[in-house]
């Protein structure tokens, strides 16, 4: 048996070796844990068994999430091990929905940390902060500023519980070793009024600095990362949407760097179109988009979609004009002044309006998506015009949480009389309408960034590319039986997600590899490469750390 360096109490106490109550005898002996836990030695099903009892008694999906986030920090395999042993139970208490009102309530069911919390007090000492981190070999860093929270705003540093649980979903749903994972928050203040005057917040009590300053600040982190983790891809998360959009442009091509809700969201709903059109028996350079709203996931998602159209053979130009945009001051056309560049390509020649059904019967969109943060926006009026105008509308209500969907499965298909192909942001169940069941599928990202992340890190890939995701987005929608598809389904099931995730990080991987940007060697065969790589929740004989990568 192997030795750690850590004896007794402190081998309970670091939850990358804790097994709590699976010791055996002769671990017990050698790290002097004799009386330390009961006798006897229980299994790891067992000791699932007495989680699943005690989340049973557990009356809110935030008690059971704060539960869980108590389990990861005494015990990180037995945390793994009972959120990858059903997955599509435990996704919505670990993230979304639950991990909106976590956040929204951070400062208050704050109890350990977790990550790093990197402060602009800090500027011109940001490497001296990031050699803090006990892990020198860091792969993935999951930053946000707290500035654009799910579809909740600004929430500064409350905005800490993403970063913690879109890293959790690398491992859980991906498979990526916990060990390499890093979740930061950059504090640059916060605008929000009311974590301003609570105590209990946990950041800096300034409001937001200008975007200038605020980019130097995320530059001298961006550079420093680079010196420290060599081998690390830094995942932006949850920034307002011009920031993303810009952050995005200045590192993309200069480092491994993505933005999950401009990339990864569309690369999902991509997915999702995808297989709308296969139902309709289309191609996605047939239909006509518009978009209620034109933030960091409507641009993504936009570019992407144009890209996709591309590769089946329109020119840019005539991708983007199948491509509309309506936001908080209406269409996006040419005569608006107020307009970021990367909105630009979306304005066409229309006249102003800031009626969205008006539009809608002006433009007479194939498929209206929205990510606007506006609960209900996708009103009866909305969904019935739709419906009038196409025998099999797609409508993607993709804000989150709950409250802020554009409208919800039931509204989409009771509206448009069954005949609406629907995806929301986050899950919602079976509908049963005229004697038919729909299933709405959850456009929801985890299906896409943490088999990019498991791609990357199997073949240290050196940029993060679109062309990734569109592969990804491909991948994704193969894998939906046809039979699922005629229910409505766009995407695979939650419940094999590792699986799903598996198959479509080896067509990424071997996307990486066709590009040139891998950083180790091609092997033989993709699938098996990939499996070498995966954590797996399980304890190993000895109490050292587990799960190394192959
Ligand atoms: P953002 O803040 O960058 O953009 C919001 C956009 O909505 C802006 O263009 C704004 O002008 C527009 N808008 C706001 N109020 C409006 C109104 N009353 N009418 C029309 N347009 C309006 O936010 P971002 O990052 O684009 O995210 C938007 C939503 O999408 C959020 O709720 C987010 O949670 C959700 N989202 C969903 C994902 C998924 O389902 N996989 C992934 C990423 C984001």
């Amino acid at each position: 048996m192997k030795s750690t360096l850590k004896r007794g109490i402190e081998v309970l106490q670091d939850p990358t070796v804790n097994k709590s109550t699976a010791f055996t005898e002769a671990e017990k002996q050698e790290l002097g844990l004799i009386g330390l836990v009961p006798d006897g030695s229980e299994t790891e099903d067992l000791q699932l068994q007495r989680v699943l009892l005690q989340l049973g008694q557990k009356n809110t999906d935030l008690e059971r999430y704060i539960y869980l986030v108590n389990l990861l920090d005494h015990n990180e395999t037995l945390f793994y091990r009972t959120v990858m042993s059903d997955p599509a139970r435990f996704l919505p208490i670990v993230y979304d929905p639950t991990i909106g009102e976590a956040c929204l309530k951070f400062g208050h069911i704050y109890r350990h940390p977790r990550g790093m919390y990197l402060s602009m007090i800090r500027r011109g000492k940001v490497k001296d902060v990031l050699k803090n981190w006990p892990q020198k070999d860091v792969r993935f860093i999951c930053v946000t500023d707290g500035g654009r929270i799910l579809g909740l705003g600004d929430l500064g540093a409350n905005g800490m519980g993403i970063p913690i649980g879109k890293l959790q979903l690398y491992t859980a749903c991906g498979g990526v070793p916990p060990q390499y994972l890093l979740p930061m928050y950059l504090d640059a203040g916060t605008n929000n009024e009311q974590y301003l005057h609570d105590p209990l917040y946990l950041g800096m009590r300034k409001s937001r600095p200008s975007t200038e300053e605020l980019y130097s600040f995320v530059d001298e982190f961006v550079e420093a990362v680079q010196e420290l983790f060599p081998k690390c891809c830094i995942h932006f998360e949850d920034w307002t949407g011009a920031d993303a959009v810009h952050l995005l442009q200045r590192y993309r091509n200069k480092y491994c760097v993505y933005n999950d809700d401009v990339q990864g969201t569309a690369g999902i709903v991509l997915a999702g179109m995808i297989n709308a059109a296969r139902i309709k028996g289309a191609k996605l350079s047939a239909e006509k988009y518009l978009f209620l709203g034109a933030g960091s996931a409507g641009i993504g998602l936009a570019d992407l979609i144009c890209s996709a159209m591309v590769q089946e053979g329109l020119s840019p130009a005539e991708a983007q004009s199948r491509v509309y945009m309506f936001d908080i001051n209406g269409l996006l056309e040419d005569t608006r002044t107020d307009l970021f560049d990367f909105q630009k390509p979306y304005a066409h020649k229309h006249a102003p309006t800031r009626d969205f059904v008006a539009t809608i019967e002006s433009i007479k969109p194939t498929t209206i998506i929205g990510v606007s943060t506006v609960g209900g926006a996708f009103n009866q009026k909305v969904v019935e015009t739709m419906a009038r105008i196409n025998s099999r509308p797609v409508i993607f209500a993709l804000s989150n949480p709950t409250d802020r969907a554009e409208c919800t499965a039931e509204q989409a298909y009771t509206w448009s009389n069954g005949k609406a192909i629907y995806a929301a942001g986050i899950q919602f169940p079976p509908v049963h309408f005229n004697g038919q069941t729909f299933l709405p599928g959850q456009a929801n990202n985890f299906y896409v960034f943490p088999a990019i992340g498991l791609a990357v890190f199997a073949t240290q890939a050196a940029r993060v590319t679109d062309e990734m995701f569109i592969e990804a987005a491909r991948a994704v929608a193969d894998q939906v039986p046809s039979e699922l598809l005629k229910q409505g389904l766009l995407f695979p099931l939650q419940s094999n997600i590792l699986e799903s995730e598996i198959q479509t990080a080896a067509r990424v991987a071997k996307l990486v590899f066709d590009s040139g940007l891998a950083r180790v060697d091609r092997p033989p065969d993709m699938v098996a490469f990939i499996r070498r790589h995966l954590y797996k929740p399980e304890y190993v004989s000895a109490a050292v750390p587990t799960n190394k990568a192959a």
